[in-house]
């Protein structure tokens, strides 16, 4: 029997899978509805694997305490990475992510925000709902002509550029590994700053990421360029967004992501006054759209992340060889050990 605790279970993860899980015997999901962190990771004796999300902590002290209680594989229910020292799991615990669910869900939901915001389909949707059928202030742009600068051509970025292609929009794009023979027109960042009406992130946090969109960068892009989010919230400086935002060199933002919203996104705070002043100020932006790291929720997402999390989870205490596993060396591809198949260490 192999015992999971899974960790920041919302009744939609519950649901996908339970159904996922229903007709197998050999394993045994206990549902936590509390994050993985230094505070929780008690919980975790006794069990084989932990199953987490975006926003469990799992920092050297969480591993270590996870390797103590005996904890052997670390199953992410997410592709992103970036809240596990993968460092300090390395030669103790197993990583395993779901490196994709739903791309188009993501691309999708980052379309829908950008025509939701350019459009203003937020507030003709309240007014409506409140018999004001005025036009005023409602004025938007067509995408059509306009240059899109998008930072990842990875699964979600290249989903992204065919659709914006379909609105007759120019694309620029950066990735520091552009691919091979495709339509796609790369340039540097820094002109992707210049030339963009529109900037979108694709990109995974890692320590180049890291605020990419910063004051700096901020200041090298067009008057009134609109930013769009669905990636990592600290991609984004939030602070010089804010700037960006009050001194109208910014002229939107949709975000699905925020830097701090680890506490924050996915709970029902209505009621509580929000501590975070930054996100309050932005929330009170008319030209700010902000959706709770939504973009992946879809059906065939969440079916597929269940799928696939069970797969990683059997095929390792069962099969003895992972796939999509992620370790410290992942990306180095000389220093990479691991052979097809096989486990990282
Ligand atoms: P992917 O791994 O297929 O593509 C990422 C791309 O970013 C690759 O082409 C890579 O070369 C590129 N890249 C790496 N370093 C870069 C840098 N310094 N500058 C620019 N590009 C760089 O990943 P995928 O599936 O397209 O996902 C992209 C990101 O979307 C993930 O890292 C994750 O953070 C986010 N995501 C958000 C979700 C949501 O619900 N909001 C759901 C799923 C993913």
């Amino acid at each position: 029997m192999i015992k999971i605790a899974m960790f920041d279970s919302k009744p939609y993860d519950i649901e996908a899978f339970q159904k996922c899980v229903e007709d197998k015997t050999n394993i045994k999901i206990k549902m936590f509805e509390t994050k993985l962190n230094e505070d929780t990771v008690e919980l975790t004796k006794g069990y084989d694997a932990v199953n987490i999300f975006v926003n469990d902590d799992v920092s050297e002290t969480v591993i270590n305490e996870l390797y103590k209680n005996g904890v052997k594989l670390i199953a992410l229910r997410c592709a992103g990475f970036n809240n596990v020292d993968v460092k300090a799991a390395f030669n103790k615990i197993h990583v395993v992510r779901v490196p994709a669910y739903s791309p188009y869900a993501v691309a999708e939901h980052t379309i829908a925000m950008l025509l939701t915001s350019v459009r203003r389909i937020h507030k003709a949707y309240n007014r409506t709902k409140d018999f004001n059928f005025s036009l005023s202030g409602l004025t938007g742009f067509d995408l059509h002509g306009k240059t899109v600068g998008v930072i990842g051509t990875g699964k979600i970025g290249q989903i992204f550029i065919n659709i914006c292609k379909g609105f007759g929009m120019d694309i620029l794009a950066y990735d520091p590994y552009p691919l091979k023979d495709s339509q796609i027109n790369y340039t540097s960042l820094d002109e992707l700053f210049e030339k963009s009406d529109i900037i979108s992130l694709h990109c995974p946090l890692t320590s180049d990421t890291h605020h990419v969109i910063s004051k700096d960068t901020v200041d090298k892009m067009k008057k009134g360029v609109v930013i769009l989010n669905t990636s990592r919230g600290a991609l984004i400086d939030a602070d010089a967004l804010l700037e960006g935002i009050k001194s109208r060199k910014i002229g939107a933002a949709c975000l699905d992501v925020y830097e701090e919203e680890s506490d924050i996104f996915f709970e029902d705070y209505s009621g509580h006054i929000l501590q975070d002043d930054i996100l309050a100020r932005l929330i009170s932006m008319p030209n700010v759209l902000i959706t709770s790291h939504q973009a992946f929720l879809t059906v065939e997402a969440l079916n597929n992340i269940a799928q696939t999390t069970i797969q990683n989870i059997t095929d390792f205490f069962e099969k003895d060889e992972v796939n999509n596993e992620v370790c410290y060396n992942c990306g180095r591809k000389e220093e990479c050990k691991k052979t097809r198949d096989k486990k990282c260490f």
